[in-house]
């Protein structure tokens, strides 16, 4: 039974969208009923690719949206500033990137922002489960992060029930965030394993009518979730 259950909501994430249409991307998903966006910031060396500052987030925010900063960098707690700066609500660090996960998250809330722990595909779970009554959110990476469009891994399935476990049987006010390769097809099998963020960046933004796409995806992440919890 998930006792601090949230009603599942999709997370469209920046990586994906046509920077030159950004602003009517944001505009059409907050329409449809959009309240937060994620940010997705590499570095070039933790993950082989280069994306957004924090003034992306500034940009959300502008919009009215929580915004997570998922930062897929090196060093974390030297950029985290910069974004709970630029109005982060989330700041979500990888597990990878810190020898002490859990001084990481109490630094990255003594910056009064939320704090989130990720672990990329080979990462074992153990690590979030350790943490999580320091997070605020935990993500689950269900492709190898750098990069928008790959295909969704269901092997992280059982990551994301044990994470379900470990939330509910504490009690903890804790978000279970997926992100990679979600789309229609296999939005629902990431929500009802316990998901209740998830991050959806080709399926928005890619799609011919964001808003459209976006409000697919939530319907069917909001009736897998509850069909779970009927069980
Ligand atoms: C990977 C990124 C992507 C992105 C979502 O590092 O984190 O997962 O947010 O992109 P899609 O939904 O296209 O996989």
């Amino acid at each position: 039974m998930i006792v601090a259950a949230k009603s599942p909501v999709v997370v469209p994430s920046l990586l994906a969208g046509d920077l030159s249409r950004l602003g009517e991307h944001l505009d059409a998903v907050k329409a449809a009923g959009c309240r937060w966006i994620s940010v997705d910031v590499m570095d070039g060396h933790f993950v082989p690719n280069l994306s957004f500052g924090p003034g992306f987030v500034k940009l959300a925010k502008a919009r009215g949206f929580r915004v997570d900063a998922h930062l897929m960098v090196a060093n974390p707690l030297e950029v985290a500033p910069w974004f709970a700066d630029a109005g982060a609500d989330i700041v979500t660090l990888h597990i990878e990137a810190v020898p002490d996960a859990p001084a990481a998250l109490g630094k990255i809330r003594s910056l009064g922002v939320k704090a989130g722990l990720a672990a990329k595909p080979k990462t074992s779970v153990d690590g979030l489960v350790a943490a999580v009554e320091r997070c605020d959110l935990v993500l689950v990476m269900t492709v190898e992060p750098g990069f928008g469009g790959q295909k969704f891994m269901p092997d992280m399935v059982p990551k994301i029930e044990a994470l379900r476990q470990a939330v509910d049987s504490r009690r903890l006010d804790c978000w279970i965030q997926v992100d990679g390769g979600l789309n229609a097809a296999n939005i629902s099998q990431a929500a009802a394993a316990g998901a209740d963020s998830l991050v959806a960046g080709s399926a928005v933004f890619a799609a011919s009518d964001p808003a459209a796409a976006f409000r697919e995806l939530e319907l069917k992440a909001r009736a897998a979730f509850g069909a779970k919890n009927k069980t």
